[in-house]
């Protein structure tokens, strides 16, 4: 009698404990799937990223990140641009010959399309974000000051194309990521041809 109960029950745990099994290995493939999703580990190992800059105003700024680091978009104006002949003469690097930038970026607009500048807001120093001051004169960085980026951590200056002033700790220009155009008003960050996107 006792046998019969004990064969019985043990039917009874041996399927209840294949159930547990089953509704665990579907709860617990649930995220691992959901993790291994291409775009989400696309955008891990920093796959490029499109962004929509129909909306950018002149003279304002766009902040996105890459690879865990910010990007700023600025839509320049042409006094804006008109500002980077006035700076030239004050900076450490002007043609970007130590800097870090794709090829098409090596002038004084350090862009493609000089209207966009395209950088990482990262100083070149030690790593702090630069704010921006696109004022000039802005008394608050320096009384001659042509409109740029500030670094608050230890006073490092950009001009308008992210190029590093004279006489600061930052070594070198902002770093230019790459990028490309995929239509006027969408740009890729990360790479440089429009076949990846
Ligand atoms: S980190 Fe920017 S000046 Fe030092």
């Amino acid at each position: 009698m006792s046998d019969v109960v004990d064969q019985g029950r043990r039917r009874l745990l041996t399927a209840a404990t294949a159930l547990t099994g089953a509704v665990g290995a579907v709860f617990a493939a649930a995220p691992f799937l959901a993790s291994w999703k291409p775009n989400a580990r696309a955008k891990a190992l920093g796959a490029p990223i499109e962004i929509d800059i129909s909306k950018l105003e002149p003279g304002a700024m766009l902040k996105v990140e890459w690879r865990g680091k910010p990007v700023w978009i600025v839509r320049r104006t042409p006094e804006m641009l008109h500002q980077l002949a006035r700076a030239t003469p004050f900076l450490l690097d002007p043609g970007s010959e130590a800097s870090v930038q794709p090829a098409f970026a090596k002038n004084d607009a350090r862009a493609l399309k000089p209207e966009f500048l395209v950088v990482l807001g990262v100083c070149t120093h030690l790593g702090c974000s630069p704010l921006p001051k696109f004022e000039a004169p802005d008394v608050t960085v320096s009384a001659d000051w042509p409109g740029g980026f500030y670094c608050p951590c230890h006073g490092s200056k950009f001009d308008l194309s992210g190029r590093v002033f004279k006489g600061v700790p930052a070594p070198s220009n902002l770093t230019v990521p790459p990028y490309a155009f995929l239509s006027e008003g969408r740009i890729l960050v990360g790479s440089d041809s429009t076949q990846s996107a």
